[in-house]
């Protein structure tokens, strides 16, 4: 074997020596506490420790060496690459515990902080009770409509078959808005829903399968169970061969989805202008508080002739058949409520109280 056992070029090998690694780790050393953060201390890393780095370039610089010189060589390679790296860690660990320090306190949540309490909101009962009437009307194909809760009395009125002159008009104790003028017959606030029955008449062709739920006024003295605005439920159906048994049936249908399978209707013969023949409908509450009774629900009959001639239907052709139900009369039986005043007073706990909310 031959080789050159000639001193090697100092300038080769110029990282090897022990004061140039010494100055590399100090560099290092320098370098790395001079991080502030950990991406710093990543920059600056690789210039340290790095393939190009002063001290993997003496790495490099070692086998030039004669054989002879290489263990020392390596051993101070080694020891100053592990002092650059344990500078790193050190210095790494330090602005790791830093870094979780001020994530801890930046996002802290002092859980102790006093809040501003959050109240529930709920619907109304009565909202959510007019909304379950609809539902069951929607849900046999019924079109819900609207109508003023400001109507006229041609509507109110004259349009059922209710003639100024009729005694009707004094059974339901009406709030009169305006006197009649050139322009209207007169303004009342709407005493029924029945007035949405000739709006939709008007604008719709039959068939006709719609529901009107709203707020109705009577001039009625505030007390358990009366109050000047109240809510109503209007159905009507305009149809070819509609008769009698199908108002029957879907009163029968509409109370056992409302109140339950087990509840019975009933029929009693009434007057209204608007519909003839007419009826009340009564349900039998086995539950009333009261004890088991019929209890009255809402008027209906089949459309008066003289009522679908003004709405420009012919009744050689058309048949129909109408009901009106009270809404807080629904929920004040569902809900075992026995003063009314207690679903218009606003108090929140109300709905609560039901558990009706949603
Ligand atoms: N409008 C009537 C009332 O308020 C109820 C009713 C509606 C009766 C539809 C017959 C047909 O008392």
């Amino acid at each position: 074997m031959s080789y050159t056992n000639d001193p090697y070029d100092p300038k080769q090998v110029a990282y090897l020596s022990p004061e140039a690694l010494d100055e590399a780790v100090a560099n290092a050393r320098e370098a790395f506490d001079a991080a502030e953060n950990l991406d710093e201390l990543t920059a600056v890393k690789h210039r340290h420790l790095g393939d190009k780095a002063p001290i993997l370039l003496a790495r490099r610089e070692i086998g030039a060496l004669p054989p002879a010189a290489k263990a020392d060589a390596g051993k101070r390679v080694n020891m100053a690459k592990s002092a650059a790296t344990a500078a790193y860690d050190a210095r790494a660990q330090v602005l790791q515990k830093q870094d979780q320090e001020r994530v801890l306190r930046e996002e802290a949540v002092d859980v102790t902080l006093p809040t501003v309490p959050r109240r529930r909101g709920a619907r109304h009962p009565i909202n959510l009770m007019a909304d379950r009437i609809t539902d069951i009307f929607v849900g046999m194909g019924y079109a819900v409509t609207e109508g003023p809760e400001v109507e006229s009395e041609w509507f109110s009125f004259d349009a059922l078959n209710i003639h100024a002159d009729h005694p009707a008009r004094t059974m339901m104790d009406t709030f009169y808005v305006a006197a009649p003028n050139k322009e209207h017959s007169g303004l009342v606030l709407r005493p029924h829903t029945s007035p949405v029955q000739i709006h939709t008449m008007i604008e719709q062709e039959p068939p006709i399968y719609a529901v009107a739920p709203g707020r109705v006024y009577r001039t009625d003295e505030v007390d358990a169970t009366h109050s000047p605005v109240f809510h109503q439920t209007e159905g009507l159906v305009v149809d070819k061969g509609i008769t009698m048994a199908h108002l029957k049936g879907t009163l029968d249908h509409f109370a056992r989805a409302m109140f339950g399978p087990s509840v019975k209707t009933r029929l009693r013969p009434s007057y209204f202008p608007f519909t003839e023949p007419s009826a009340e409908m009564d349900v039998w509450f086995e539950a009333h508080k009261d004890g088991p009774r019929w209890i009255e629900w809402g008027g209906c009959g089949m459309v008066n002739p003289r009522v679908l001639t003004a709405c420009g239907i012919d009744p050689d052709v058309y048949s129909g058949f109408a009901f009106g139900m009270g809404i807080d009369r629904a929920l004040m039986l569902r809900h075992g409520i026995a003063d009314m005043r207690d679903m218009f007073d606003g108090d929140v706990r109300f709905p609560l109280a039901l558990g009706t909310e949603e």
